[in-house]
């Protein structure tokens, strides 16, 4: 593999391939150059390896990322538009990148499988269905599943939801609508085909741009996708080359996740205790400060190998990392305090009193106390500018480094970036009216509805997310 070539300066970062696969943890403050670092450094290095790399976000980390190839000499930008793949989740300039609900990872997959999918994501991203109680989310999963099976076994996808036969409830239906409302959403959730395919992406050593910029709402797009891509992870089985997955703003990911902290700490926990380790990714989590998260994800968080740690936002959140990184050194010296010897001695022969004289017999040390050792390393961490960063790799000596001199002055081009970007929807997404056109021509011909038949008894049709009626 070519070695990276993004950074200019050698006393940069340089983090090996084997410290990549135990996770890199990123915590800093609004502002304090996290983005910049993770575009213009990480996100490009990856890229010019040519590990497959996913990065979600919400403006910074893509624009920078994008910004830097513009600036790339003809000839080399040229050569890696084709890897460059770029999906706004809520669509652009009427272009989506359809993510259907429906779609298989094997073409002899079971529908149950297929539907399973999109189930186990409303009930994990819906507040309503997660807070709901057990029998709540059976009898959820009771309608919904066999709803995915007839629609599948049809061709369909959510958007032909009004043409079942099946009776959804009420309390379902205004929770699917929403995924369904505007004809942007229709495209994107109610395509044939995903607009984006994974096997692809590694086989042509892509980057995959995920951006949810100005959504109101990005939850759901987000899980889904990233269960798409999870799922695809899965599929594609152990001990597989790596995919680099940068995310940019882990939060959004916890707030998609219901507001339930349990939830978000267990998907967190299996991604990087599980999928990460054994699906070799590569995974960076990025956010501002350890008060966004509750203990138990803090702890998954500052168990990732390499801790890359810049200004905090607040004392805080920096005794809890330093809390965590800190290597308490019980005979850290704070000062030294005098112990004083004595000695009786007779100021004249006619007094026969004796006074005393003091002298230092031995200087004590005084040790700073872990909780002194912890306190003066997060102030350390409140006083680094911006641009600089503590690098905190397991199992070697932490270092600083600064992304300052990383091509100073130059900022996300305001005028060429929003150009780009439009560009590259319009390269591989698709354009609205004609998924919608597509979607249309499914059910053009005349359907005769099915009679209230249980979907179970239909469970041996043939399997197809394209086509039309079986
Ligand atoms: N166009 C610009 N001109 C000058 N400074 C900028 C520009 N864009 C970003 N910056 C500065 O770059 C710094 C790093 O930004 P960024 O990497 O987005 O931070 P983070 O992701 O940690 O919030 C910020 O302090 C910001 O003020
Ligand atoms: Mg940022």
């Amino acid at each position: 593999m070519p070695l990276p070539m993004a950074s200019p300066r050698a006393d940069l970062v340089w983090l090996s391939d084997k410290v990549r696969e135990f996770g890199i943890h990123v915590v800093a403050n609004r502002g304090a150059g996290k983005s910049r670092f993770l575009g213009r450094y990480l996100a490009f290095s990856d890229f010019l390896r040519e590990v497959p790399t996913i990065v979600f976000d919400n403006r910074h980390t893509i624009d920078n990322f994008l910004d830097k190839v513009s600036r790339l000499p003809e000839e080399q930008r040229k050569a890696l538009w084709p890897r460059i793949r770029y999906i706004h989740l809520a669509g652009l300039g009427g272009y989506v990148v359809p993510l259907p609900l429906y779609y298989t990872l094997a073409p002899d997959e079971d529908p149950l499988t297929t539907a399973d999918r999109f189930v186990e994501v409303i009930l994990k991203t819906e507040p309503g269905f997660s807070r709901a109680s057990i029998q709540g989310k059976t009898a959820i999963e009771n309608i919904a599943q066999p709803m995915g099976v007839e629609l599948i076994q049809r061709g369909w996808q959510l958007t032909e939801l009004d043409r079942l036969t099946v009776k959804i409830p009420p309390t379902l239906k205004v929770k699917l609508n929403p995924l369904i409302h505007s004809e942007t959403q229709r495209a994107i959730y109610g395509a044939a085909e995903p607009g984006i395919d994974w096997q692809e992406v590694i086989d042509k050593k892509q980057i995959v741009l995920i951006d949810y910029r100005q959504m109101r709402k990005p939850q759901f797009a987000l899980v889904w996708i990233l269960d798409y891509l999870l799922s695809f992870i899965e599929a594609r089985g152990p001990d597989q080359s790596p995919i680099s997955i940068i995310v940019d703003e882990l939060k959004a990911f916890k707030a998609a996740q219901v507001a339930g902290d349990d939830i978000f700490f267990e998907f967190l926990d299996v991604l990087v205790n599980t999928t990460m380790r054994g699906h070799n990714l590569w995974l960076t989590l990025a956010h501002q400060s350890m008060m966004q998260f509750d203990e138990r994800v803090g702890e998954v968080l500052m168990s990732m190998d390499t801790q890359i740690i810049g200004k905090a936002g607040s004392m805080r959140s920096a005794v809890a990392i330093a809390q965590e990184l800190v290597k308490i050194d019980p005979y850290k010296i704070k000062r030294y305090r005098p112990t004083f010897g004595q000695e009786s001695y007779f100021e004249s022969m006619l007094d026969r009193l004796p006074a005393r004289e003091y002298f230092v017999l031995h200087q004590e040390p005084v040790e700073f106390t872990p909780g002194d050792q912890i306190r003066e390393e997060a102030y350390r961490f409140q006083k680094l500018p911006t641009f600089t960063f503590l690098l905190f790799v397991k199992d070697s000596e932490p270092k600083q480094f600064s992304i300052a001199n990383l091509e100073p002055g130059i900022f996300p081009d305001q005028t060429v970036v929003p150009a780009i970007r439009q560009k590259l929807m319009q390269r591989d997404g698709r354009k609205i009216e004609d998924v919608l056109a597509e979607i249309a021509a499914r059910t053009a011909a005349p359907v005769q509805a099915k009679e209230t038949k249980e979907p179970s008894t239909a469970k041996k049709l043939p399997v197809s997310t394209k086509g039309t009626l079986p």
